[in-house]
């Protein structure tokens, strides 16, 4: 099969230039779907199944001050607060907050299903969860609910 293939080509007049006009759409074309491929699955920008996630508290009027810095004190601020700043993210202040860190905002206001900071405390996967393994108590489903409903209500 291979030299049938081969005597094709040779009969072929302008073999040459056919091989190398191949070879400059096929090799950049192959090199584009590995990067794709590398890119695409993983990180943090995963899409989430919503379904999955804890219900948003039925509270209203739910403030950072009163209502999210003290589970943010309790389970995040030893690695988002003064002392350390995993992933440049700091949780202590409501600016802070909002303004993320290495992958950008991590609180879309108004829409906790789309918040990776929902994402992680909810643990849909344990590699991208948060407290981390061994990094403390996982947030009840309770936290997690309250957290949604001060995101979908503005995060004020
Ligand atoms: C024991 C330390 C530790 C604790 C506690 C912790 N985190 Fe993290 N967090 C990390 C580390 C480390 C990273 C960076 C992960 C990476 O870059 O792969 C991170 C990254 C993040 C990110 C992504 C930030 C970015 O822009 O890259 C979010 C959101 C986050 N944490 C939220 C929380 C929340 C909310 C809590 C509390 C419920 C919490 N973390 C508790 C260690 C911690």
């Amino acid at each position: 099969m291979k030299k049938i293939t081969w005597k094709l080509m040779k009969m072929l007049p302008y073999r040459r230039p056919l091989v190398r006009c191949l070879g400059k759409t096929i090799v950049p074309g192959l090199a584009a779907l590995f990067i794709l491929a590398l890119a695409l699955p993983g990180g943090p920008s995963d899409p989430v199944d919503p379904a999955k996630l804890p219900p948003p508290a039925d509270q209203k009027g739910l403030t950072y001050e009163k209502d999210i810095r003290p589970i943010f004190e309790q389970s995040c601020l030893k690695c988002h607060g003064p002392e350390k700043q995993k992933g440049k993210l700091r949780l202590d202040s409501l600016a802070a907050a909002l303004k993320g860190g290495d992958v950008g905002k991590v609180i879309e206001k108004g829409n906790s299903a789309k918040s990776v900071l929902v994402h992680f405390v909810a643990r849909l996967n344990e590699d991208d969860a948060m407290p981390p393994k061994n990094g403390g108590k996982p947030l009840t489903k309770d936290q997690v609910g309250l957290i949604r409903a001060w995101i979908d209500q503005g995060a004020k």
